[in-house]
């Protein structure tokens, strides 16, 4: 869920419809708005996009007001209704708020509150806790700050609010634990948001609030306070973000910016941290860490979606170059299964969003059993890059996609840079090979873009395949992960049922589903493994399967049995993956697109899942 409010100069509707859209990627099932003016605190919400709600309630007027809050919304507790959309008023409608999060004792608290005779309208945890709130501060006769520290001693679970109060015209009450929220500090004006991306085009001093904090915005003053009731100074950070680069800037989906963004993302990763020719390689977030990391017994790589698939990419890379053990871990499977961790295990967690709970949950859960953990994040002051010990920024700049991309190739950029680091460090690279892998890493970029030029190719091969039902992707070694990927693309955007799988356990299975409707993706590139991918392609071919096939340049062989070869740059086969995805995603770009689904936000999904 995406959640904003304003206190200010500036009419606060306007302000707050923007920032809801700027957050939409973060949820889109409903949102809502309150405003407090001359008419009283008010409440406006609609399910389905903002858009809809702008047009709900454009007719009403009474909209003019200097304080509001507004959410966009990922549904978890209620389906998505105009009742269970946010904000959501206490049963006296003194009182407003917005939440993200979940909470997890929300029956226990419900129960209670119906014994004492409240009803409740929505479905949801938050009207709930908003009640659980009100009800404290009715019997304790205190200020709506206090009830709110008060009751977050009993809140169970991860959220991050914002509350109005109808006697209070110029006071915002705020507080989080586990779900992200940053201050924007203007002048004499205050924005809160789950990110920046609301802030940006207003200012660029940001406070971000931490767990257990609670701040209080009043009079045009910022005030924190932990729930034990001590003041904290807020420190403000500089936020180091351009609204062009939240913006589309003339793509008509920013699914297609991104991947056309990759040649620059991916030097903005490498840029000043690789540079070949000076035989140099500096991941500053690792300088302090490098004997623990030099010296594990063990790499683990925990993440969740996309992000697991780069972990899945650098197991590879560590092991050949570095030579220690990995395993690759959903966070949400090792969080729950008591995991074997001491403190000479390395723990890399991998976010695009850092925000991501459950990945958050397996860095805290690694952390208690004392390994080191380091975090390979593209959000910069986000959740999992201060919980983790130390970590490296991808720098791919903000993603606002639901699909990843960018943030895919950028990290894969990161944990290269890492595991050279690696394998440098422990000798297991000799020095010839790591200046070579050096060179060959710098000029993935150049590639990145040559390879981008096949879209109109890629376009057409979509068309022949978008009404496919099924769609299979196979590919071995580095390129196994890359299979998975290019099928997640395809399911997360176009809604078509694609699988990934080791081009060789085919055999095992998934090869029963081949027949002439099928459409195999095969990421046939020449590398160790090229042979025994030949061979596969040939066990589909003989069972009349559909084969699309992205091999390396000038390759001969694979031409004469695909139905369709996508050509890339030849690269050092550890780093074919920044390169053999970027068909798949322009594959899934087309034929979503072709399909009519919306790219930008596919139904379902939400960019940032702040729930486990
Ligand atoms: C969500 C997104 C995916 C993403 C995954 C992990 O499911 O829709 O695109 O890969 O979360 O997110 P993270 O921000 O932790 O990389």
């Amino acid at each position: 869920c995406g959640i904003v409010a304003y206190v200010g100069k500036q009419e606060a509707l306007p302000v707050i419809i923007k920032g809801l859209k700027r957050l939409e990627y973060r949820g889109y099932d409903s949102a809502g708005v309150a405003l407090l003016n001359d008419a009283g605190l008010n409440v406006y919400k609609k399910k389905g996009k903002v858009s809809e709600l702008e047009n709900f309630i454009e007719a009403n007027p009474n909209l003019h007001s200097h304080i509001g809050i507004g959410h966009t919304r990922w549904a978890t507790h209620g389906e998505p209704n105009d009742v269970n959309a946010h904000p959501h008023y206490s049963s006296s409608e003194n009182f407003a708020m917005i939440h993200n999060g979940i909470i997890e004792n929300y029956e226990v608290l419900k129960t209670d509150l119906i014994n004492k005779g409240y009803t409740f309208h929505s479905d949801t945890d938050s009207e709930v806790f908003i009640n659980f709130i009100e009800d404290i501060h009715q019997n304790n006769n205190c200020s709506l700050e206090e009830a709110v520290r008060l009751a977050l001693h009993k809140i169970v679970g991860a959220y991050a609010i914002v509350l109005m109060n109808k006697e209070e015209p110029d006071t915002l009450i705020a507080a989080r634990k586990g779900s992200p929220l940053v201050i924007g500090v203007g002048e004499e004006e205050f924005f809160l948001a789950s990110d920046a991306t609301p802030i940006v085009e207003y200012t660029n001093q940001v406070v971000y609030l931490d767990d257990y904090e609670i701040a209080v915005i009043r009079d045009a003053k910022l005030q924190i306070k932990t729930i034990e009731n001590v003041e904290t100074h807020p420190y403000i950070n500089k936020l180091d973000m351009e609204l062009e680069a939240i913006e589309k800037g003339g793509y008509e989906h920013f699914m297609l910016k991104e991947i056309n963004e990759q040649p620059r993302s991916i030097a903005d990763c490498m840029r000043g941290r690789l540079d070949s020719r000076a035989g140099r390689l500096i991941l500053g977030g690792l300088r302090d860490y490098m004997n623990k990391f030099q010296n594990a017994d063990r790499i683990i790589i925990t993440a969740c979606g996309t992000s697991w698939h780069a972990g899945l990419v650098a197991e590879y890379l560590f092991e050949e170059f570095a030579r220690v053990p990995v395993e690759v871990e959903y966070a949400s499977e090792f969080r729950y299964r008591n995991p074997v961790i001491n403190s000479r295990d390395f723990v890399i967690a991998i976010s695009q969003s850092g925000e991501t709970a459950d990945t958050l949950a397996a860095i805290e859960l690694a952390k208690q059993k004392g390994a080191t953990i380091f975090g390979v994040c593209n959000v910069v002051g986000s959740s999992i890059a201060r919980a983790t010990h130390a970590g490296s920024y991808t720098h791919a700049g903000p993603e606002i996609g639901v699909a990843s991309t960018k943030a895919f190739t950028a990290q894969i950029s990161v944990l290269s840079m890492m595991a050279l680091m690696l394998g440098y460090q422990r000798g297991t690279l000799p020095e010839s090979k790591y200046m070579e892998l050096l060179s060959e890493l710098e000029a993935i970029p150049a590639k990145v873009e040559k390879a981008l030029k096949l879209n109109e190719q890629i376009e057409r091969i979509a068309a022949q395949y978008k009404d496919a039902r099924n769609f299979l992707y196979l590919g071995r070694g580095y390129n196994f992960p890359v299979a998975l990927e290019g099928a997640l693309k395809l399911k997360e955007i176009s809604y078509i049922h694609a699988e990934g799988y080791p081009a060789a356990e085919m055999k095992h299975g998934p090869i029963a589903l081949i027949d002439e409707e099928m459409p195999v993706v095969f990421i046939a590139t020449q590398d160790s493994s090229y042979e025994k991918v030949v061979s596969n392609i040939q066990e589909v071919k003989a069972r009349k399967g559909k084969i699309i096939a992205v091999v390396t340049e000038g390759d001969q062989t694979v031409k004469k049995m695909a139905d369709h070869v996508i050509e890339i740059p030849r690269a050092h086969e550890a780093f074919v993956p920044l390169i053999s995805v970027l068909p798949l995603q322009q594959l899934s770009y087309h034929i979503a697109v072709m399909r009519g689904c919306n790219v930008d936000q596919p139904r379902n999904l939400a960019k940032s899942v702040t729930v486990e």
